[in-house]
């Protein structure tokens, strides 16, 4: 897996929900959730991670910056990041974007019955994906990489340098695996191994600023993150 620096092309912003963009919704202040928009500048083309919260509010930005969104990629089915019941509140998410224009929403084959049961959607809106499958956005390449353990089809997208992780690996810790379709042996597989030939240099943008910083280099996380501390799968489900 080579990790090649940014691009003149690579167009990626970071936007905070509750910051960035839905401004007026107290839950997605809560819920500190990542979005990521990432395209070729040269094309004006884009695809969005994980569209949820107000998708007006993203559908502008995305057009304020001349970029046309041309497809989604899902990192996993929860509600806070792709749209749906969220314990009794309505999010909304891809069902919403879908009515503004059809587009393909990239998911991990192991997710997509979870996704079709939480958002409503047609099994024709998914376009479901194996690990190392890659989207192009006009020249800009994203490799999908299947990273199970938060949810069973969870998925990272490696581009140029930067991985985005979902909620797989956070700068601090990661994902929780006591939710319907966790797997706590399958998340310390996906970290440590799945994600092992990721270079130090790549930047890790994670699904929630749940860490000061939005962001940090893979190799600083595996410095910082007890996750990268734990010596085995044995002691890893002792402390889980
Ligand atoms: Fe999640």
């Amino acid at each position: 897996m080579s990790s090649n620096p940014t691009s003149d092309r690579l167009y990626f912003r970071q936007l905070l929900a509750g910051r960035d963009f839905a401004q007026s919704d107290p839950i997605a202040g809560q819920m500190v959730n990542f979005i990521y928009l990432i395209g070729d500048r040269q094309t004006r083309e884009c695809v969005i991670v994980d569209p949820a919260w107000n998708i007006d509010d993203l559908w502008e930005i995305a057009a304020a910056d001349e970029m046309k969104i041309t497809g989604v990629l899902a990192t996993h089915f929860h509600a806070d990041h792709i749209g749906g019941d969220l314990f009794g509140t309505d999010v909304p998410g891809v069902r919403a974007l879908l009515e503004k224009a059809a587009l393909k929403i990239h998911c991990q084959r192991a997710e997509e019955e979870w996704i079709l049961r939480g958002t409503g959607i047609s099994k024709t809106d998914l376009a479901p994906a194996d690990s190392g499958d890659k989207v192009r956005v006009g020249d800009i390449e994203i490799t999908l990489i299947h990273t199970p353990g938060h949810t069973p089809g969870s998925q990272c997208f490696l581009v140029e340098d930067r991985l985005v992780a979902g909620d797989t690996l956070f700068l601090q810790g990661c994902g929780r695996t006591d939710f319907p379709g966790g797997d706590k042996d399958e998340i310390y597989r996906s970290i440590t191994e799945r994600l092992a030939k990721i270079p130090d240099s790549t930047v890790l943008y994670p699904g929630h600023l749940y860490a000061p910083e939005p962001c940090a280099s893979m190799g600083e996380t595996r410095k910082s993150n007890f996750v990268f501390q734990v010596p085995s799968i044995e002691a890893w489900r002792q402390m889980v």
